[in-house]
């Protein structure tokens, strides 16, 4: 096991309403290089994942609470992995991987420049065990339903994001050392965008 960081509960009182979030939504990718906070950064994670329940319920709708997805978080300061219980991040490598995750994904750069990228990776087998293939389309939708919550906390705090699904898998699982079992499925990258506080009345 790596350092454990513990992060902070979630702050349920946001500064846009649900549908601003949603009405301003775009795809942006002309990230700073400014940091995201450890604040920043488990609101991301509590939204993407985090639990909300005592009986394990998430953040996500979960075909049969069988929550296949693992969340690992790429930074200048290393590879998490992301705890929901816990709340909390398990450093898993203090290397910086933005510059192989760009590479990765066919080198969409923005990966390279943006403070944070989420990548989801599932372990197929959780949801396919009960459900047979259709599990599989499951797994796609809970990503998708994942990613979204990311996106609309991101402009709840004033961040960019885009979506990414255009990568090498098997470079992905390499950069990420990720196990056999788990498959990285989606991404979401995270970051400070300068355009977008020019153009705020
Ligand atoms: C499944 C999926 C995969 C995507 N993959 C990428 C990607 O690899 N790179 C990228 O720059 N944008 C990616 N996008 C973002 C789309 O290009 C973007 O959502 C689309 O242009 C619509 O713009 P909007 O998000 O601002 O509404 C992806 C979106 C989805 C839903």
């Amino acid at each position: 096991m790596g350092e454990t960081i513990r992060l902070d509960k979630p702050d349920l009182a946001g500064s846009l309403t649900l549908e601003q979030a949603i009405a301003k939504r775009r795809s942006r990718r002309d990230f700073s290089s400014q940091p995201l906070t450890i604040k920043q950064i488990g609101r991301l994670c509590w939204a993407a994942q985090g639990q909300v329940a005592d009986e394990g319920f998430r953040t996500v709708p979960s075909a049969g609470a069988t929550y296949p997805l693992e969340l690992f978080v790429v930074t200048a300061d290393g590879l998490f992995h992301y705890l929901p219980t816990a709340h909390a991040l398990e450093k898993l490598s203090p290397k910086d991987l933005r510059s192989a995750l760009c590479e990765a994904a066919w080198g969409q750069e923005f990966i390279e420049a943006a403070p944070v990228t989420l990548v989801f990776a599932a372990r197929f087998e959780r949801t396919t065990g009960r459900y047979g293939q259709r599990g599989t389309r499951y797994v796609y939708a809970e990503a998708g339903h994942a990613a979204q919550n990311v996106h609309l906390q991101a402009e709840a705090l004033g961040l960019g994001s885009v979506a990414v699904g255009a990568f090498d898998d098997a470079a992905v699982k390499k950069v990420l050392a990720l196990p056999r079992e788990l498959e990285p499925v989606y991404m979401v990258v995270v970051g400070h965008c300068p355009e977008r506080k020019k153009n705020r009345p």
